[in-house]
């Protein structure tokens, strides 16, 4: 990991390999780890950079709010201070992906290709909005230690809790890195986020989307209505996966991306 000066925001970023930019931002409340699984195939033929967002992994917290379109700009801050201006290929989890709609607006031209896992095109609804906002004023209160055992049961499959003991572990111990400030920030970025859905239609680079087939936080469902919209889409479901498909079912992710990446950058 390397440290990077992103605009007013220091970043823990993980920087490997060369060629074709992979842009890998990470889900709630997580960090650049979440996306081990793919890095053996992506770094070699690719350039991976892996950032923690603010107050999250090894990056300090911000000391100031943020906005979904302010995490999207401070990406493009890293970008240039890491002089990449090519096209490259972004790829978001969940609270990644709302952020990768925000960079499309940004920066459109800098987006050669799209990987949108377990996410969503549109906003809350003003249940689930308030409840971010309660929470974000709850773990500035009292810190972040019971998110594991709230948002586990969310985030993995029924089937994954059972069969791997380690993946539990890995990501309970990453949650429990974020920092109060750092969850405050996405917790209302996202909450008071724009709907995207409007913007599908005219994103039309190649896309691949990527869900998993037991996802309740960001269902199949509404990933068929961004496949629909968007004109140059495709959906994978992935078998025995929730809401971390890359984790769960690391190989059907990995091959699907691997191969679309070889096809995109091969144009
Ligand atoms: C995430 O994985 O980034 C979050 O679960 C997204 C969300 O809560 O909407």
């Amino acid at each position: 990991m390397k440290t990077v000066q992103a605009g007013e925001h220091e970043l823990a970023v993980f920087d490997e390999g060369e060629g074709h930019t992979i842009l890998l931002v990470h889900g709630f409340p997580l960090d650049h780890s979440m996306w081990r699984p793919l890095l053996p195939a992506l770094v070699g033929p690719y350039r991976v950079i892996a950032p923690d967002l603010p107050g999250f992994g090894q990056s300090p917290p911000p000391r100031n709010g943020l906005t979904m379109t302010g995490y999207a700009q401070l990406l493009l801050d890293l970008l240039d201070e890491l002089e990449l201006t090519q096209p490259l290929t972004f790829v978001g989890l969940s609270m990644g992906g709302y952020i990768g709609w925000e960079f499309w607006q940004l920066a459109g031209s800098r987006v050669h290709s799209l990987i949108q896992c377990d996410t969503r095109a549109a906003g809350d609804d003003s249940e689930i909005s308030v409840k971010r906002h309660e929470l974000a004023a709850y773990v500035l209160q009292h810190g972040v230690d019971e998110l594991p055992g709230n948002m586990l049961p969310r985030l993995l499959a029924e089937s994954t809790r059972q069969s791997n003991p380690e993946l539990v572990t890995d990501l309970t111990e990453m949650i429990l890195r974020s920092t109060r400030e750092g969850v405050a920030a996405a917790s209302r970025a996202m909450a008071n986020r724009q709907d995207s859905t409007h913007r599908l239609s005219r994103i039309q680079v190649p896309a691949l989307l990527v869900c998993g087939a037991e996802d309740s936080i960001t269902p199949v469902s509404e990933m068929h209505q961004i496949e629909s919209a968007m004109p140059e889409a495709r959906l994978l479901v992935v078998p025995e996966a929730g809401h971390m498909a890359p984790m769960e079912n690391p190989a059907a992710v990995n091959e699907a991306i691997t191969e679309f990446l070889l096809e995109v950058t091969r144009q």
